[in-house]
């Protein structure tokens, strides 16, 4: 079964193929209310109507190296399997969000995996800002890299110092939560 992680690194490799400087991403799970919400906002360049309708349709693809795309019909069959849904709003020129929720018990739901790896591969695989929270019943994890970069200064995130401590800040930070 695939880990949600992967389906969130899926969705936010969209985000930067679409040009964001600036993604979002929430992760909310509720106990109480039996629901897991993936949330990814981006500041790209967005979809027209047309092609929102196409994109849960595993035929449409903008990608030029295979005709289908894959990342998005995955997500929501994984989301509908789960008493779940996929809505993805998005406008020209204005970026899109796209939301994706679960029923957090069901027997299908793939576990979120490895979340501070799949971080550290957003992070360090581009310079777009990453707005992170992540909720689980009363505790929260949450950074945002554009606050840490300028608190690094002249040092890059990639600098092998900078990178040890963001993977222990979010290998902690995951483990805080959940
Ligand atoms: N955040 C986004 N902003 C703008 N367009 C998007 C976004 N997400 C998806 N799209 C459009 O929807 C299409 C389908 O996305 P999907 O992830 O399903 O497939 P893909 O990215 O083309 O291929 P794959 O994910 O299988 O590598 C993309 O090619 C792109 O045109
Ligand atoms: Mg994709």
């Amino acid at each position: 079964m695939r880990e949600l992680s992967l389906h969130i690194l899926d969705v936010v490799q969209n985000s930067l193929a679409a040009g964001a400087s600036r993604i979002e991403l929430t992760i909310d799970q509720d106990c109480a209310a039996d629901q897991l919400t993936i949330i990814v906002r981006d500041n790209g360049r967005g979809m027209d109507r047309a092609q929102l309708e196409m994109v849960t349709d595993p035929f449409f693809t903008t990608r030029t190296t295979r005709r289908v795309g894959l990342g998005i019909p995955l997500l929501k069959a994984a989301a509908e399997r789960c008493n779940g849904r996929l809505v993805i709003e998005s406008a020209p020129g204005q970026g899109t969000t796209l939301q994706a929720v679960f029923q957090d018990s069901h027997i299908d739901r793939a576990p979120l995996g490895n979340l501070a790896s799949t971080l550290l591969t957003i992070i360090l695989g581009d310079t777009c800002d990453l707005h992170y929270v992540h909720r689980s019943d009363g505790s929260e994890f949450s950074f945002d890299t554009a606050e840490i970069r300028a608190a690094l200064g002249d040092i890059p995130l990639t600098h092998p110092a900078a990178r040890r401590w963001l993977r222990e800040f979010l290998v902690e930070g995951e483990r805080g939560v959940g």
